[in-house]
């Protein structure tokens, strides 16, 4: 299949994405019996967690919801989403508290097909996602390793920033207990295509849901690079094209600083994670021709040893990484000038597994 035919698979699937109603999935699944899957989200109580599970609450691919969050009313939120009558009644169960963290990870941990994770504490204005690392380094380290004791095969969505650092960091920590599949874990770059996507389509005048854009690199300001020469139909003059990368690759900023220091994108964060959630599942449940861009473990790009790009999706994750496409000068000169950021906070991560002493 071609790139830009895969490209339009991927937009019909977005689109698809987006519409969890049942009528859908009975058309979709009418041929065949459906798997279901368990899913845990990690940071469960926060801005994007209690969001996110709900919308995970709606997704007939999810059979079982395990909530776990350092916050003590975590069991109050799963209390909460339980009471949705959602068809299949899953069951949701929160763990929380600050006290027996590990134990209460791994019991929400136990039989998950899927863990999500936005535990940690999100930017404030003036904050780079790279001033997150010491604190969120260990949350997602501690993580980790408890999926590597309690659910080795699951596929691991890694939201906690900076993404740059924190997915190989979750990858080192694997590798450490002989329980790392490249193709299971990824860093979710979601929103950068959501904030796209918004932004084009207010730029053309366009409908959004007329939309796809494929978003490259990592997921911190100048590494965060849309491929606006791919965009199918569209007119932009050179302003535009400067304006509009530099509106994407700093979208996140302009919620930092409106939400002036409570926090960072929680709702939009919590839409683009359910809908990666969902290709994830839409995949391993045999559905073919998914195509997501995601931060993944890539040889795609010399020096960087993750890059966010579009993957094809099957029911064991990655099944390839698709190559990139004709770049205009512009992009490859973005791209030549984010390399080094990218490379030195992939490194970051992996250092900094490096030096933890063994427990
Ligand atoms: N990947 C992306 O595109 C993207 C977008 C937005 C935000 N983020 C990141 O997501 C993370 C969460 O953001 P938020 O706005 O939800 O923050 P938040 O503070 O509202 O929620 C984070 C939650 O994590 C919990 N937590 C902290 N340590 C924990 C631990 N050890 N185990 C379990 N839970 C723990 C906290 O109790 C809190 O409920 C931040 O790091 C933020 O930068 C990523």
């Amino acid at each position: 299949m071609s790139f830009s035919a895969l490209k339009r698979k991927t937009f019909t699937n977005a689109i698809r994405s987006l519409k969890l109603s049942t009528k859908y999935t009975r058309q979709f699944h009418a041929s065949r019996t459906r798997q279901s899957f368990n899913a845990c989200v990690i940071g469960a109580a926060g801005g994007i967690g209690q969001p996110l599970s709900m919308l995970l609450k709606y997704n007939p691919l999810v059979n079982k919801l395990s909530l776990f969050d350092i916050a003590p009313f975590t069991p109050g939120v799963a209390a909460d989403i339980g009471h949705i009558n959602t068809s299949g009644g899953v069951p949701c169960t929160g763990y929380g508290g600050a006290e027996n963290i590990l134990e209460n990870m791994g019991k929400a941990l136990a039989d998950a097909h899927i863990v999500i994770i936005p535990a940690g504490v999100p930017r404030q204005p003036g904050m780079a996602r790279d001033d997150l690392f010491n604190m969120n380094a260990t949350i997602v380290a501690d993580v980790a390793k408890k999926c590597s004791e309690v659910c080795p095969d699951a596929f691991y969505l890694v939201i906690s920033n900076p993404v740059n650092s924190t997915v190989p960091i979750f990858a080192e920590v694997l590798k450490k207990h002989n329980t790392y599949d490249k193709k299971k874990l990824f860093g979710v770059t979601t929103l950068d295509v959501c904030r796209s996507k918004t932004f084009i389509a207010e730029n053309q005048g366009w409908n959004v849901e007329n939309v796809d854009c494929t978003v490259i690199g990592g997921h911190a300001g100048i590494t965060i690079l849309p491929l606006l020469s791919q965009v199918e139909g569209a007119n932009f003059s050179k302003e535009d094209i400067e304006a509009l990368t530099k509106r994407i690759s700093f979208g996140g900023d302009e919620v930092v600083q409106a939400k002036a220091g409570a926090g960072s994108a929680t709702l939009s964060m919590a839409h683009a994670a359910a809908v990666f959630t969902n290709m994830v599942l839409r995949a391993a449940d045999g559905e073919e021709g998914i195509v997501e861009c995601s931060f993944v473990d890539s040889n795609l790009v010399k020096d960087l040893p993750f890059f966010a790009s579009p993957v094809k999706l099957n029911k064991d994750g990655v099944e390839d990484i698709l190559p990139l496409p004709t770049m205009s000068d512009f992009e490859k000169e973005c791209l030549s000038k984010m390399t080094p950021q990218l490379k030195t906070e992939i490194q970051k991560g992996v250092d900094w597994v490096a030096e933890q002493k063994e427990e």
